[in-house]
């Protein structure tokens, strides 16, 4: 409505039909601060980057200060000579709007647009990110330096893009609890709920005496002495999420206006991690933008679990991010902003990426739906916070380990062409990945162990281990193209999508899902009918008891449908009562034993599984294996431990991708002869791939 009422014309994506910004401009380049760089190198940087085949670079996106350096007083001419030095060699612009880092002068002239944290404490300058999403004034400040750069540079020949801020999902607290946010929130709630008889009864304010009696009543969730009401924090978690929306849509209305040919995005961290609800955020952008580090992801996965982790976690992992990033705009391209080049880190950091690595890496992102690569970053500062986030030069300028694999990647990528990098993918099953789900289980895990991300991610692994193609949707998105539907954890379940599922599951799909089903409404209520509340019909049981588990050892015997080892069962036990279902899976031990832990209903032509306990991940995985062969999706065919597959389609065309995860060679067997085209040789039988290979077959 904004948009349109600011004479917003449609994203680019709405006007070229298949490819963004025109006709499948290529997008495969580098994260470049001229700004950190003695002017005296630039042309030298320039041609190494023309030598290496880029065709863009992302810049100014921390250079606020420079472009500022008093309110009100812009200096754009040393970013203008950088773009003219770039274009000479060929290279185009994609500008960063600033507004991740406010320089210090506006900090101690308007000290109140620092952020304040979950325990009441006011952030410090000094980092990035630290500022507020509702401030008004640090939104007029943020406007006002990227309106002069649009004006600058709307119709500079080279420059062809903007990404808006940078990682609007990256920040230490993740969330604002300042007085503005405060009255930010109240207003949001009175234009969500019209009238306070509405909220209170909303969110159950007669408990603990919470009536509120004005909207200038209502509290952020703040310490307190005792929980906050469960509704007032799940609306709070949306708040935050769309004023860190409407915070980047100030910015795109001007770049619609004043930038009319240019494509606009945000980029943003990796995974589908739930700080801002991003298929809002991408809603009107014209793709989406993120920033890929396995090796940093792995360091940070190490750090938490105090020693090594499985090998198959990481590429995992990395391809959620990646069917999450193709998904959220329904399966459109999307761009690595910023993919990983060399050791990541700050104060500690990755190991190199092995040899072949940063190449596989590349070809993942576009086996799962990539159009274009930007890797971080050109050259390694010698200075600044990321001293040690080494890029495609070394500190000394030589070329580090990395600068020969990314060459090959962009040669290989530029041979494959705008049509595979435009192409589709195909998926017949789908994962449910919903932010009210996720930010709900925060607020009242129930177990201190359980976490919504971590059910998704380990049912995304369980379920990629097949080869299957992969959406991960909303959990209102249509159902109607998939076979199967993977829902962990619906713990907030609204009447709508309640009843998406019973059609999808009537008209022949297979919908499954486990424990913590439908208890909450969307209001964070407890339904008031027997659990799985709206879902009873369609899954054919009843919840008898749910119960989080301590010390208890519980287990979990299959029928014959699971055919296998007894499984564990961990955290969680849904008892389940069935009415109508077929058992699957009893539980082995304690009062419980006997008692149904996996139930699957026959409901119009389709099947609703309930899988109760949470099982150990080999069983979760063979269960959920099994569903998808019966419910009909298909691999092109097998491949080994540790090799991936995916396939993208244009009409009759199909690419299939095969990577290898591990680093020895592995030997696929193919059931027809195919060609590898990035090295044009002809395969039947059998074909190799040596550690850490990529084949793209046709
Ligand atoms: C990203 C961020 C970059 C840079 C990079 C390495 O998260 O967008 O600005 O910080 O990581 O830390």
């Amino acid at each position: 409505m904004v948009l349109s009422a600011a004479g917003i014309r449609f994203p680019i994506w709405a006007q070229a039909g298949t490819s963004v910004a025109g006709a499948g401009r290529l997008l495969l380049g580098v994260d470049y601060y001229p700004d950190q760089t003695p002017e005296a190198l630039w042309e030298e940087d320039s041609r190494m980057m023309a030598e290496v085949g880029f065709t863009n670079v992302r810049i100014a996106e921390f250079a606020w200060a420079l472009m500022e350096p008093a309110e009100g007083k812009f200096d754009f001419a040393w970013l203008r000579r950088a773009v003219e030095i770039l274009h000479k060699h060929n290279i185009s612009v994609i500008l960063g709007t600033p507004s991740a880092a406010p320089p210090p002068w506006l900090m101690v002239r308007y000290p109140d647009v620092v952020e304040v944290n979950a325990q009441g404490e006011r952030l410090h300058p000094g980092g990035r990110r630290f500022t507020c999403p509702t401030n008004q004034v640090y939104r007029r400040l943020s406007l006002s330096i990227a309106n002069a750069m649009a004006r600058e540079f709307a119709d500079t020949t080279g420059v062809i893009g903007w990404q808006i801020d940078n990682e609007l999902t990256l920040s230490s607290s993740q969330r604002c609890y300042c007085n503005f946010c405060q009255a930010g929130f109240q207003a949001w709630l009175r234009s969500k709920y019209g009238s306070l008889d509405n909220l209170n009864k909303s969110w159950g304010t007669v408990f603990w005496s919470q009536t509120y009696t004005d909207f200038s009543q209502i509290p952020v969730p703040l310490p307190s002495g005792g929980d906050p009401n469960p509704g007032l924090a799940l609306d709070y978690d949306r708040y935050q999420s769309y004023a860190n929306v409407s915070f980047q849509e100030e910015q795109l209305v001007m770049l619609r206006k004043t930038c009319p040919h240019h494509f606009v995005t945000t980029n943003n961290v990796g995974l589908p991690l739930d700080t801002i609800d991003l298929r809002s955020l991408y809603e009107k952008l014209d793709f989406v933008a993120f920033d890929n580090y396995p090796g940093f992801f792995e360091m940070l996965l190490h750090q938490e679990a105090n020693g090594p982790i499985s090998p198959d976690t990481i590429p995992a992992n990395i391809a959620l991010g990646h069917d999450f990033a193709r998904s959220i705009k329904g399966g459109k391209p999307f761009m690595i902003m910023e993919e990983q080049s060399g050791k990541a880190g700050q104060r500690t950091f990755s190991p190199q990426p092995e040899k072949g690595q940063v190449r596989l890496w590349t070809h993942q992102a576009v086996a799962h739906g990539a159009m274009g690569v930007n890797y971080f970053r050109w050259d390694t500062a010698t200075f600044g916070a990321e001293e040690y986030w080494h890029g495609i030069l070394n500190h000394d300028r030589s070329k580090s380990p990395g600068y020969v694999e990314i060459k090959q990647a962009v040669g290989e990528l530029k041979a494959l062409g705008p049509e595979v990098l435009n192409s589709n993918y195909a998926a017949d099953a789908a994962l449910v990945f919903d932010y009210d789900c996720s930010w709900a289980v925060k607020i009242q895990p129930g177990h201190h162990a359980l976490s919504y991300m971590a059910q998704v991610t380990s049912w995304y692994g369980a379920i990629s281990a097949s080869h299957t193609g992969i959406d991960v949707i909303a959990p209102g998105a249509d159902l109607a193209p998939y076979k199967i539907v993977f829902a962990p954890v619906v713990y907030v379940l609204s009447e709508a999508q309640a009843s998406k599922i019973k059609s999808f599951v009537q008209g022949g799909g297979m919908f499954v899902t486990n424990f913590r089903l439908g208890v909450k409404t969307e209001s964070s209520q407890i339904v008031r009918t027997p659990l799985p509340g709206p879902l009873r019909d369609v899954m054919g049981v009843t919840v008898a008891d749910y119960v989080p588990i301590y010390s208890a050892k519980q287990g979990v015997k299959f029928s014959s449908a699971f055919a296998g080892p007894d499984g564990q069962c961990g955290i969680w036990a849904d008892i389940l009562q069935p009415s109508g279902a077929e058992v699957l899976g009893s539980y082995t031990s304690g009062e419980h034993a006997g008692e149904a832990a996996i139930t699957m209903n026959s409901f119009g032509k389709g099947k609703a599984v309930y899988i109760g306990a949470d099982l150990d991940a080999g069983s979760l995985s063979r269960v959920l294996r099994t569903l998808s062969a019966t419910s009909g999706v298909k691999q092109p065919f097998d491949v080994p431990p540790g090799v991936e597959l995916t396939v993208r389609k244009s009409g009759d065309k199909q690419w299939i991708f095969l990577l290898n995860h591990t680093s020895v060679a592995q030997t696929v067997s193919i059931p027809k002869p195919l060609t590898d085209l990035l090295t044009k040789e002809a395969y039947s039988g059998t074909i190799e791939l040596r550690g850490y290979g990529v084949r793209v077959l046709s």
